[in-house]
């Protein structure tokens, strides 16, 4: 049963580990719950946040309005012959998720274990990794419009999906409260194991013909290797996105820096933002109670007791060295609030 509670810290909400506080806080279990929040007049004309996991998240002041936790559960599906449609709960734990897949044997979301957080935000920026994003396997989602009180259902080509971009993101920022995502699985699994490490661990591990499972656990062992566990120390996973050039600024910079790091994409080159951090001397960099991550420069981690706002000032400096060194500028992935 949802209640609106007040005064309430953010600390135990974002894996950053923030200490913040909101002045409102509702937990959502179900839509009715949203329509009895949203009718509620102690909220009306309170700014609003939408939280999941909170694990995209930097917190740099306390939040004056309301934070709306999704925490709506459920997983189901459907069978029509090798196609499965899983359909899952805004509030329910992403790895949760793959893991019930990868135990039923249905193949798509393999290569997006471990990824933190909740289903309801993995369509707001297109979660990735190992050579798979959500739109390879997304249906469709349905969403809360906070104007209308009505839900409406948004196709793949309603949610205009980029790299770690969406509709969300963009036109529809703030407008909609997305409460349970359709994936389409198969049980005939296609497996993407193209991405460098995964083809060097499953050598390694002598798998010649891998299955769900292996892949799965072959990312889970790559990305414990990598990425430092949120609940040891705060974190929000890539602090920037990786920063995509034109090919004539690729061509420039290429003769000056022979190793830079670059992937080909649709629309320039996709350069390695932890490579272009790491040159500039950052990686495993202590700055007070914040500094990036020994094994991964494009992850900025809280020491202890950072606040939002040393960490935001740090992210500052990384901006600043990267592009007086290599003359491209990082965006920010995580939200800041
Ligand atoms: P939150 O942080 O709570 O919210 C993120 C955004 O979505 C906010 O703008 C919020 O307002 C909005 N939002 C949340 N839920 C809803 C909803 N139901 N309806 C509407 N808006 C909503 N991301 C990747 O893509 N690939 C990775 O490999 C990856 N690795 C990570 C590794 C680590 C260690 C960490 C800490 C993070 C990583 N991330 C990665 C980032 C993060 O896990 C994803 O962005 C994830 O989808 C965030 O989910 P969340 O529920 O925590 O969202
Ligand atoms: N690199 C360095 N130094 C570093 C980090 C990376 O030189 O400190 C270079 C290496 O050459 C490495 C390359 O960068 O081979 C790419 O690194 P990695 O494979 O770790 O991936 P990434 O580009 O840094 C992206 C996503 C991750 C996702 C991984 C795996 C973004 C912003 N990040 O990271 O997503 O898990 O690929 O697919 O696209 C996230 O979004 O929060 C996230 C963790």
């Amino acid at each position: 049963m949802f209640s609106l509670k007040q005064n309430v810290s953010l600390k135990p909400y974002n894996t950053f580990g923030i200490d913040v506080k909101a002045n409102f806080f509702a937990d959502i279990y179900t839509v009715d719950d949203l329509m009895k929040l949203f009718t509620n007049s102690a909220i009306e004309g309170k700014k609003l946040l939408i939280l999941g996991g909170g694990s995209n998240m930097l917190f740099t002041e306390d939040f004056d309005g309301v934070v709306v936790k999704l925490s709506i559960p459920g997983i189901s599906y459907t069978t029509q012959g090798d196609e499965i449609i899983v359909t899952a709960g805004a509030g329910v734990v992403w790895n949760d998720l793959v893991t019930f897949c990868v135990n039923n044997g249905f193949a798509g979301l393999e290569n997006l274990t471990l990824i933190p957080g909740t289903v309801g935000a993995s369509p707001i920026q297109n979660i990735g990794a190992y050579g798979v994003e959500l739109k390879d396997v997304f249906l469709s989602c349905e969403a809360f419009e906070i104007a209308t009180l009505k839900t409406k259902m948004f196709s793949f080509e309603d949610c205009k999906f980029g790299y770690r971009d969406s509709v969300f993101k963009n036109d529809l920022k703030g407008k909609y409260i997305i409460t349970q995502v359709s994936f389409r699985l198969t049980k005939i699994a296609n497996l993407q194991t193209h991405y460098g490490a995964i083809t060097a661990e499953l050598t390694n591990r002598n798998i010649i013909t891998p299955n769900i499972a292996d892949v799965s656990a072959v990312v889970a062992a790559i990305r414990v290797s990598k990425l430092p566990d949120p609940s040891t120390i705060g974190n929000a996973g890539s602090f920037f996105k990786n920063p995509v050039i034109t090919e004539a600024q690729f061509q420039e910079l290429i003769q000056k820096f022979p190793d830079i790091v670059n992937y080909p994409v649709q629309n320039g080159v996709k350069l390695a933002a932890g490579w272009l951090i790491e040159q500039c001397g950052f990686k495993g960099k202590v700055v007070g109670n914040t500094g990036t991550w020994k094994n991964q420069a494009l992850v900025l981690v809280n020491h202890g007791n950072a606040s939002g706002q040393e960490v935001y000032s740090f992210s500052e400096q990384i901006i600043n060295s990267v592009h007086t060194k290599f003359g491209v500028t990082l965006e920010r992935e995580v939200n800041i609030l």
